[in-house]
């Protein structure tokens, strides 16, 4: 006899990755999941429901859900019938660049709400059901950033790190109650994120920031993220099938990497636990060889590698 579909709540369904996992777990041939597909602004909902088509209304809903306020939590959490979810998927998030001197402390907060506290208000609200039946699935989408520091991302790294730590603190404990714990860490994908953060940027003036300071973020990291964007950037689908892969695993993985084209760059990191080879070879690449960066990133993007790592 088939069992019943899991309930799978995701967060930050109105555009980009969120929205592209939602479908694509709708549409699961084998029907094994009914996905709660939740924004923070309804209004925004017409282009998840032009892309679920037929699956609207029968294994996707769409409910309102702000990660920032526990009233919509509890209201979103309150519809689900049973109230219980099976696998919830922390995926809202925002991003932040630019010298830290020209940055409130209130808009650094605000990233914090949203990445970090937003994903552990969710957990607050559906792990004690989960504990109760003794199952359950969280995935969390962190980055590349929340395993290694990358320069004008002080901010957005910090929250990603945040969240590392804490599921991974947590994971040890929910061993006993048979709920895992998954790290989603993707490279640059072709969302609307980068498009937000350029727009950002591009009217910010960075109050208080020195003029080598502005020049560094200016001239060298924005064009440099902009190629990376284009040479090793996944497509949402690629890695909405990477997590559709890990929701469906018997024992799914704490941590999964989706880019094998950013390995050679997170590999410096774990090859020497002082921190200085990848914080010596990222200074170097970006101020005194920009040459090779291009050059570098140019092999990367230039196929011979695999797209994506398979989950197990
Ligand atoms: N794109 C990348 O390069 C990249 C790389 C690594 C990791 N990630 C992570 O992937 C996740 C999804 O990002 P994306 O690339 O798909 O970008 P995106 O298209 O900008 O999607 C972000 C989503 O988060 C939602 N959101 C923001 N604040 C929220 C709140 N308070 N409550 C509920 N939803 C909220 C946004 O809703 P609104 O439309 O209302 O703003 C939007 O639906 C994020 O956690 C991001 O950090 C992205």
């Amino acid at each position: 006899m088939a069992s019943s579909p899991r309930t799978v709540l995701i967060s930050g369904c109105s555009s980009g990755l969120g929205l592209e996992l939602a479908v694509q777990l709708a549409r699961d041939p084998r029907q094994r999941y009914q996905v709660v597909a939740t924004m923070r602004d309804l209004g925004k909902k017409e282009a998840l429901e032009t892309a679920a088509g037929a699956t609207l209304g029968k294994t996707l809903t769409v409910a309102q859900l702000d990660v920032c306020d526990d009233t919509s939590v509890a209201q979103c959490l309150g519809h689900i019938k049973g109230g219980d979810v099976d696998v919830l998927v922390n995926n809202a998030g925002m991003g932040l660049v630019g010298p830290l001197e020209g940055l409130s402390i209130a808009t650094m907060q605000s990233v914090f709400d949203t990445n970090f506290f937003g994903a552990v208000r969710l957990v607050k609200a559906v792990l004690p059901g989960m504990k109760r039946r003794r199952q359950g699935h969280i995935v969390v989408v962190s980055s590349v950033m929340g395993l290694q520091g990358v320069m004008f991302n002080d901010v957005y790294a910090a929250s990603k790190f945040a969240l590392e730590g804490f599921f991974e603190s947590l994971a040890i404990q929910l061993v006993q109650f048979n709920i895992f714990i998954s790290l989603v860490e993707p490279g640059p994908v072709a969302t609307d994120f980068e498009g937000k953060l350029l727009a950002q940027v591009s009217t910010a003036e960075f109050p208080g920031t020195d003029p080598d300071t502005l020049g560094y973020f200016r001239d060298l990291y924005l064009p440099a993220s902009s190629q990376l964007f284009r040479s090793v950037g996944q497509s949402p689908r690629d890695v909405a099938q990477a997590i559709v892969k890990i929701i469906g695993a018997a024992r799914p993985p704490l941590r999964k990497q989706t880019n094998a084209r950013y390995v050679p760059l997170t590999a410096l990191k774990a090859l020497d636990p002082s921190g200085r080879l990848y914080v010596h070879t990222a200074h170097r690449l970006l101020f005194r060889w920009p040459r090779l960066l291009h050059f570098s990133l140019r092999c990367l993007a230039c196929g011979c590698l695999p797209s994506q790592v398979q989950p197990q």
